[in-house]
Parts: structure tokens; sequence; C-alpha cells
């Protein structure tokens, strides 16, 4: 048996920072074999960049997955010559980076997928058929998909499909940890969404009272990170790596 520990969505300076100073502690303490951190948010306003991506690797991360802020930093597209620093799988072909990876491990190896939604996003190509193409060609039966969507309904809906065909699902993008973890029918660990990492009394990470004059006035807003003390959020799963079935999820 292995363990993965999935860390939701890192936002901004503090959000980096506070991983940096826990992460090491909570794969000790339950004994972290692998582990696959959100960061398109971690960069000082929003996206990824070299630095928030490097401050990623530094706190433990094997993997660092992405989602609609991907490419949100114009100068930092070189990040994704690094295979270990995923996008999404479903932009459309010739959009540079990768959505998939593999990690060895020496007596084990994972796969990672990033996938993102269409509902209530930006719609790139189709996240179900996407992944149908991706699974067959991968070499291990331990494979982890990041779904980083809006809608619960199609996260619920990627996580039955992918059911015994993969090893876990995690919802990310929210930012609003869910408490419906599972272990489905047929072996594949599911979390609507693993929540997020940064200042816990905030909007999301930003600044509350920016988001409530964005909604009252809907007016064009420049969004700040909040301050104040940080919560690191994410989903602990047990699994076996022979067969790439889960057996245990747990929610930090
Ligand atoms: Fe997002």
């Amino acid at each position: 048996m292995k363990n993965l520990l999935f860390i939701g969505d890192v936002v901004g300076k503090q959000g980096s920072e506070f991983l940096i100073s826990k992460l090491g502690k909570t794969k000790k303490q339950y004994s972290i074999d692998v582990t696959i951190v959100n960061g398109e948010n971690s960069a000082i306003g929003n996206g990824i960049n070299k630095v928030s991506s490097e401050q990623i690797f530094s706190a433990g991360a094997d993997v660092i997955t992405g989602g609609n802020h991907s490419f949100h930093r114009f100068n930092a597209y070189d990040i994704y010559s690094n295979p270990y620093i995923l996008r999404p799988a479903n932009y459309p072909e010739g959009v540079i980076g990768s959505g998939v990876c593999s990690i060895d491990y020496g007596a084990f190896s994972v796969a990672v997928i990033n996938l993102m939604g269409n509902a209530f996003m930006d719609p790139i190509d189709n996240p179900f058929s996407v992944v149908d193409n991706i699974i067959p060609n991968l070499s291990t039966p331990n494979i982890f998909v990041d779904f980083h969507a809006e809608a619960t309904s199609e996260k619920k809906a990627m996580g039955f499909y992918l059911d015994g065909k993969v090893t876990g699902v995690f919802g990310t993008h929210t930012h609003v940890q869910t408490a419906d973890e599972t272990i489905l029918k047929n072996g594949t660990a599911y979390i609507t969404d693993v929540g997020m990492t940064g200042v816990e009394y905030s909007c999301l990470g930003v600044d509350m009272q920016e988001v409530i004059e964005k909604c009252r006035f809907r007016m064009p807003a420049k969004f700040s990170e909040a301050q104040g003390d940080c919560f690191m959020c994410g989903a602990v799963v047990e699994f076996d790596e022979k067969i790439g079935k889960s057996y245990k999820i747990q929610r930090l």
C-alpha cells in the first residue's frame, strides 16, 4: 500500500509560504509516498510562474497541476518545459505544455492527468473524450486525475465515469472543500473539491471587501490577496500500487 497526498489550490505568496512551512511535516505524519499540488493560483497576482512553481517543488511536491489560470502569466510559459508542471490536458492540440505525466518511484509508478471542466468555464476540448484517449496509453495502474472544474455535477459525473479506470479523481478550482470524499464502487477515490491553501478568512484567498464590491456593483475590479492566518486543505488516499485501487480517502 502507498499513500498519496493531494493539496488544493495554493493561493498567492502566503499560500506558497504556508505550504513550505507545512507540507514536509504533513508528508511525514501521513507517510506520504506521492505528492500532487494544484498551483495555478500560486504566483503573486494569480497564475503560476517560475518563482511560485519553485516554491511548491521546494515544499515537497512531485507534480504541480493547473487549471484556468495556468496561462495567466504571459512571461512564464517556459515553466511548461518542466514535464512535472501540468496544464489541463484538454487544451486544444498545439498548446504549449502537457496535461499528463508519469513518475517512476522505483518500486511503482504513478501517472497524473490534469483536466478542466467545461460548465461555467471557458470551454476547451471535451474532458471526457480527452481522458478516454489518454488512459489506454498509460503504462501504470496508478492514475490520479485533477479535475479543475466549477460545476459539482460535472465533477461528480467525471468521478463516476472514471470509477474503476483510475485510482483517484480530485476536484479543484472552487477553493471550498466538500465533505463528500468516498471510495466509489470500483475502487476510485473521489472528492468533489479538495479546497484551497492560503488565507482562511477570505473569499477564496482574495480580500473579501474587494469581492463584495465586485458582487455589489458589477464594475471591473482588481483583486488582491487577503491577509491573515493560513490553512492547508487536501486529501490523503491509501492505494494498492500493484493494482491501482484505492481503499481509503481522508480530508485534511
Ligand atoms: Fe481555477
